[in-house]
């Protein structure tokens, strides 16, 4: 993230948001009442996406150093459905909402697989497998590995930039992913071709 006012700017969620609402628009049923964003980043996410969701309640969530951006982009925000940062940490923190009074109908992470550990990712996931409720969807925005393989040069080049800055990061297996969440009775719904060499990986909760 580069900052180019005073609070956090990720130029990538100006590129994603529009598709991403799309397929996250799609999934939304009228009486889910809660999404929880893991990861939130910025919050610029959940500055587009929220307001074009009245009937639910926006918890975004995030390790604590990034907290005080996205208060800066909820404070800039004329958005009423939007909560202040939750603490979330896979692998270090307990999934977020246990101690608050919701359930989240719909969560949603966007470019977080790839940046934390594998191990990370099987907490994240046994985490949604332990809290999520029947019915519940999960959409993971990001690049994924198929049958082993980069699906493009770029992401090829993107994983090496990764583990060149932690080498625990890195593109991530669909495959795998799928069987984590399959252990946890979240079956994959769809598989969306996003721009860039991306994809929208959308689940439910059985
Ligand atoms: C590439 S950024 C994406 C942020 C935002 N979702 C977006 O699309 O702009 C990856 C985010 O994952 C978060 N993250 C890293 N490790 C994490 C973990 N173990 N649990 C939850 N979030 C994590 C980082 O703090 C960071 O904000």
């Amino acid at each position: 993230m580069t900052k180019v006012t005073e609070k956090p700017f990720a130029p990538s969620c100006e590129r994603n948001q529009q598709v991403i609402f799309d397929v996250l628009n799609s999934i939304i049923r009228t009486d889910d009442k809660h999404i929880l964003e893991l990861g939130s980043g910025t919050g610029q996410h959940a500055v587009f996406m929220a307001p074009q969701l009245p009937n639910v309640t926006w918890h975004t969530s995030e390790l604590l150093e990034n907290h005080q951006g996205i208060k800066q982009w909820l404070a800039e925000s004329d958005a009423q459905n939007i909560k202040p940062p939750l603490h979330y940490q896979a692998g270090s923190t307990a999934f977020p909402g246990v101690d608050a009074d919701f359930v989240p109908d719909v969560v949603m992470t966007v470019n977080t697989l790839h940046i934390m550990s594998w191990a990370c990712v099987q907490t994240l996931i046994k985490d949604l497998g332990q809290h999520l409720k029947a019915g519940a969807r999960v959409l993971i925005y990001g690049p994924f590995n198929y049958d082993g393989e980069f699906t493009s040069d770029s992401n090829a080049d993107f994983d090496i930039w990764l583990k060149n800055k932690d080498a625990l990061s890195g593109i991530r297996d669909f495959e795998a992913v799928c069987e984590l969440m399959q252990a946890e009775q979240i079956k994959l719904l769809k598989d969306v071709t996003m721009p860039a060499n991306n994809r929208c990986l959308v689940f439910n909760k059985c």
